[in-house]
């Protein structure tokens, strides 16, 4: 199995593909099927650690005081009564806190993590309201948290910026937008804008949002000498133990960061103060420490996304294609962080247009850094740039599927590199049908059940595929026949461990029950974050090339006496537990066997995964189509999500249950997105007020329905196994989906996140 409709048009000898032909994907059926998570019986048995979760004798507790000012300095600090209460061991301060490194930029350095460069306690300086001012560490949780109460600092403040408003008055130009240039033109798209016969211009806005995984970020630290032991909850395991090392000045190898079960993480379960603090404590007191940030404390000093105002405009002709297509605007962002949104990036890669005019800034604040917060970037570009395009569609008079598929690229629109594979068109077609697209009246306000319009959206989903380089894998073959396959990299609940337990028993020709995936430990072989939707491929490129160093050091231990002998790497395949000549199945020996003969009790061998060059040849990007219908109150403007359907092309799918799974919670994240979430930013102080799942509104229970997720299941012959990474897509088009069936209900188009009833009912028609 394999090829796209592009795949004719790759150009053998310009590039050098990394992984084209997996052998796995031949075997049909060998990847895929639904198989129940690995971690399953133990998480639901309480049996799963998580970071919080391990006890010491001698264990203290911690907890943080935060700044009330949003830029200055602390003038006093007073922690005697805190010092004073009950069960307190300690108060730690930038007055007392050990000498630490400032923390690098995430991309500054090779080895960095983490959202700020700032340091920690180590001034009196403020940076944000919020800042942790100090640690007390107690014998409880409760006289902790208690005592962290009865700190009291006084400021002198400096002025703050804190409005979005002012900040972008003054915008700063990005030197590279993650790697790309942050301004792209291709022609003048302004003029073909002016002269183009039916035009969109206009502007949207997105809010703040916060991290609010239900596991509260945490860590479980130990001193044992200069060794560091840190139980964390996180998605970047080996970067986490670099920083630390640089941070308290450790030799290599004297850092573990473990975290095999995390309780979400989406972006945010990364290197933060917490961690940074309560290792500088645990140092202070001689103890070992475990700090659970409150919820409150997760929004004071976590990162979320950050707020957006974008300008979409599109020049076309009326056959629908487009003269010009304009994406720009501005992100709020801090001199010390390194995610600035990257919402332009969709309009790069999506569609065919005569000119384009993409470009992005960002405006300073003083506030807490931002960070990556699921399909940062393309979540809120896509509400953006699809709901533009349904403004256009609109003013056409044309359906919005038929628009995009006249306006459907047949190479990289801004590259001009090939697609690996990219099937949008068809993901429409095949959503569009399930989901009865042609009841849709194109004129809105057409459907009324009582007090409820009703109306129905689309938009287009899009993630890039990235592989990180450097990921290694280590295989395990033991005389049982079994075999356990290593890497430092991490399951916040996504699947992970099972989706690659399966891979590998798929590849190593196993039952899944002979396979043992151990992750989540920075002892162990180099991993790969899990950011980005990179981690399944990146796992893939190197477990498939530590399947080839596995195969050869088999193919010499089977010697001269095996069936085997004689035969190179290139005659061989894995199959049944063994390795078998191509061509002929009598030759063949067990792994086992192989094992037994050569009088060994285990094999060892491991590999690093070779060079992403598939990125640099091609254009690799997964798509979707996201179809919403909605209900509106004519009478209080309520919108209801009452039927929502995900068509993705995301390449091989693994693993069907958990795909699914991870395709409806980026969908559910996105429902939340169009209608609920908002973090309240006190313009005034740059305080956050509703720091609570009380007044942060995630969706629950009766914001969503049910949901319906198609795939095409088509590999991507450029990615390893096949698959093109599927965290983050899920979340990617559904705001403008949700937006665009409220229109269609309603005549109302609501261009400011989140779409709350007061929106509604304020906006003209
Ligand atoms: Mo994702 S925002 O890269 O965890």
């Amino acid at each position: 199995m394999s090829g796209g409709p592009q795949a004719d048009s790759q150009k053998p000898g310009r590039w050098q593909p990394a992984i084209t032909t997996d052998p796995l994907l031949r075997k049909h059926g060998a990847l895929g099927q639904p198989v129940s998570r690995v971690d399953g019986p133990l998480k639901v048995q309480g049996k799963a650690r998580f970071a919080a979760e391990f006890s010491y004798e001698n264990i203290t507790y911690a907890a943080l005081s935060f700044s009330r000012i949003a830029r200055g300095r602390i003038t006093e600090l007073n922690v005697a009564a805190a010092e004073a209460a009950p069960g307190v061991i300690l108060v730690m301060t930038y007055h007392n806190a050990p000498r630490m490194k400032a923390p690098s930029l995430m991309m500054s350095s090779p080895t960095a993590a983490g959202a700020s460069d700032l340091p920690v306690m180590q001034n009196d300086e403020i940076h944000w309201n919020g800042q942790p001012i100090a640690l007390v560490l107690a014998e409880t949780q409760e006289q902790a948290d208690y005592a962290a109460s009865l700190v009291e600092a006084t400021y002198a403040s400096l002025p703050a910026v804190a409005s979005f408003d002012e900040a972008k008055q003054a915008p700063r130009q990005l030197e590279t937008l993650l790697g790309q240039p942050p301004v792209l033109e291709i022609g003048d798209a302004e003029a073909a804008l002016a002269g183009a016969e039916v035009k969109v211009d206009v502007v949207y806005r997105t809010p703040r949002h916060n991290h609010n995984a239900i596991e509260l970020h945490a860590a479980t630290v130990t001193w044992t000498g200069d060794a560091l032991h840190v139980h964390d909850a996180s998605q970047l395991l080996d970067l986490t133990a670099g920083q630390l090392g640089d941070i308290f000045g450790l030799e290599p190898g004297k850092v573990r960061v473990t975290s095999p079960y995390v309780g979400g993480g989406f972006g945010g379960k990364c290197l933060w103060d917490h961690q940074i603090l309560a290792i500088a404590a645990s140092k202070l007191a001689g103890r070992p420490v475990r700090m659970m940030l409150s919820r409150e404390g997760v929004f004071r000093i976590v990162g979320g996304r950050t707020v957006t105002e974008q300008r979409v405009a599109l020049g076309a002709r009326t056959d629908g294609t487009l003269d010009a297509l304009i994406h720009t605007g501005t992100a709020a962002m801090t001199l010390h962080n390194s995610c600035p949104e990257q919402f332009t990036f969709p309009a790069r890669h999506l569609y065919a247009a005569r000119t384009f005019r993409l470009a992005q800034d960002v405006a300073d604040m003083d506030m807490l850094a931002n960070t990556f917060m699921r399909a940062p970037g393309e979540s809120v570009g896509t509400f953006a740039l699809e709901s533009a395009l349904d403004e256009l569609a609109d003013k056409l008079g044309m359906d919005p599927i038929e628009l995009r598929r006249r306006i459907e690229p047949d190479k990289d629109p801004t590259t001009g590199k090939p697609f690996s594979s990219r099937y949008l068109v068809e993901a429409y077609q095949t959503g569009a049908e399930r989901f009865g697209w042609q009841n849709r009246s194109q004129i809105p306000r057409q459907r009324r059940d009582g007090e409820w319009l009703i109306g129905m959206g689309c938009a287009t989903a899009t993630y890039p595929y990235h592989r990180f380089p450097g990921g290694a894998a280590r295989i395990t073959l033991t005389a049982d026949g079994r075999v356990t396959v290593s890497t430092a990299v991490h399951d916040m609940g996504m699947g992970t461990a099972t989706a690659q337990a399966q891979h590998i028993a798929a590849r190593l020709g196993l039952p899944i029950d002979h396979v043992t995936f151990e992750y989540g430990d920075s002892s162990l072989p180099r991993g790969v974050i899990a950011g980005g939707s990179t981690q399944t491929a990146s796992i893939g490129g190197a477990v498939i090339a530590a399947t080839e160093v596995f195969t050869e050091d088999l193919i010499k231990l089977a010697g001269n006496d095996s069936p085997l002998a004689g035969l190179s790497l290139a005659d061989v395949e894995i199959r049944d537990g063994g390795l078998g000549h191509r061509d002929d199945h009598d030759r063949f020996e067990s792994y086992q066997s192989i094992l037994r003969r050569a009088g060994s009790v285990e094999l060892v061998c491991e590999a690093e995964a070779p060079a992403p060059a598939e990125m640099e040849a091609f254009s690799m990007h997964s798509y979707g189509a996201q179809f919403c219908e909605v209900r509106v109150s004519a009478l209080t403007g309520e919108v209801r999500v009452s039927r929502f359907l995900g068509s993705f092309d995301a390449g091989q799918i693994i693993n069907a249950k958990m795909a699914t799974s991870q395709f409806k919670g980026g969908i559910v994240m996105g429902i939340g997105l169009a209608l609920t979430e908002e973090t309240n930013f006190d313009e005034r102080t740059g305080r956050i007020v509703n720091a609570s799942l009380a007044e942060y509104h995630v969706p629950v229970q009766m914001d969503v329905p049910k949901i319906e997720i198609l795939y095409t299941n088509t590999p991507d012959p450029q990615a390893p196994m096949g698959a093109r990474g599927i965290g983050e897509i899920g979340i990617t088009g559904v705001g403008a989906a949700v937006a665009n069936a409220i229109y269609n209900a309603t005549g109302i188009r609501v261009r400011d996140l989140p779409i709350t009833l007061d929106k509604v009912m304020a906006a003209p028609r």
